[in-house]
């Protein structure tokens, strides 16, 4: 990263930046579920994440400009009330794109009902103007402390070909293409990293 005095990297501990992190989510991610079916949903998704997984954020003085989240047990973040506010957006969302996109979902979950791995790389967003200066790397690299400081070398990431451009980042990142599905037209990736553990 060009300016380490410029950006700061820390762990969200507190529900201040939530609506910046669904607006920044909603940018990015309106081609997928999560981002279609509503700012009530997402809003109590970032709070669990907070809760129950882990986001950092990077700032200029205190306007968040990027961030990366994710969950050391992806178990831990579903539950009824997951379930609830995923379903009431759902319903409260409905067009032919969100239905689409929940075909996908459901579909997905049953291309990799075998994947044991349940670390999992959330979502990782640089603000546009930002992008290509090292900022994805260096929170990657927070993210993999985190995991290795809880004991987890081995983790995942979902990403499509279509809408995102995480599959070239992450390729370059190290990860490994495990799983390449094609959901109702859009080809999407699982990819794994392993972690080494420096002596
Ligand atoms: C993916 C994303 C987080 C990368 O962040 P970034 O700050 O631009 O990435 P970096 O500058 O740290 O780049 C790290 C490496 O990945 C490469 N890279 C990053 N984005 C790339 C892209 N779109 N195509 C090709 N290579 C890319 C960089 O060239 C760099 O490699 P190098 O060190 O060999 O030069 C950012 O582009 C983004 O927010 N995209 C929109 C959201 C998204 O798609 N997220 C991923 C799915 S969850």
């Amino acid at each position: 990263m060009a300016n380490t005095g410029e950006y700061q990297i820390r762990l969200i501990q507190n529900q201040d930046d939530i609506d910046t992190l669904v607006l920044m989510h909603k940018a990015v991610f309106s081609n997928v579920l999560s981002g279609q079916i509503g700012n009530g949903f997402l809003s109590y998704y970032y709070q669990l994440i907070i809760q129950k997984g882990f986001i950092y954020g990077c700032y200029n003085n205190d306007t968040l400009l990027a961030f990366i989240s994710g969950t050391l047990n992806e178990k831990e973040l579903g539950g009824i009330k997951f379930l609830g506010k995923a379903l009431w957006g759902v319903l409260t969302h409905l067009s032919a794109k969100s239905i689409a996109s929940l075909f996908r979902h459901i579909k997905r979950v049953y291309f990799l009902k075998d994947v044991t791995i349940n670390a999992e790389l959330l979502s990782i967003i640089v603000k546009e103007e930002l992008r290509g200066k090292g900022i994805g790397n260096k929170l990657l690299t927070h993210f993999e402390s985190h995991l290795l400081a809880n004991h987890i070398q081995t983790y995942k990431v979902f990403t499509d070909l279509k809408y995102s451009s995480g599959s070239s980042f992450y390729e370059k990142e190290g990860f490994k293409l495990y799983r390449e599905m094609n959901l109702l037209g859009l080809v999407t990736r699982l990819y794994i990293k392993k972690l080494s553990i420096k002596a």
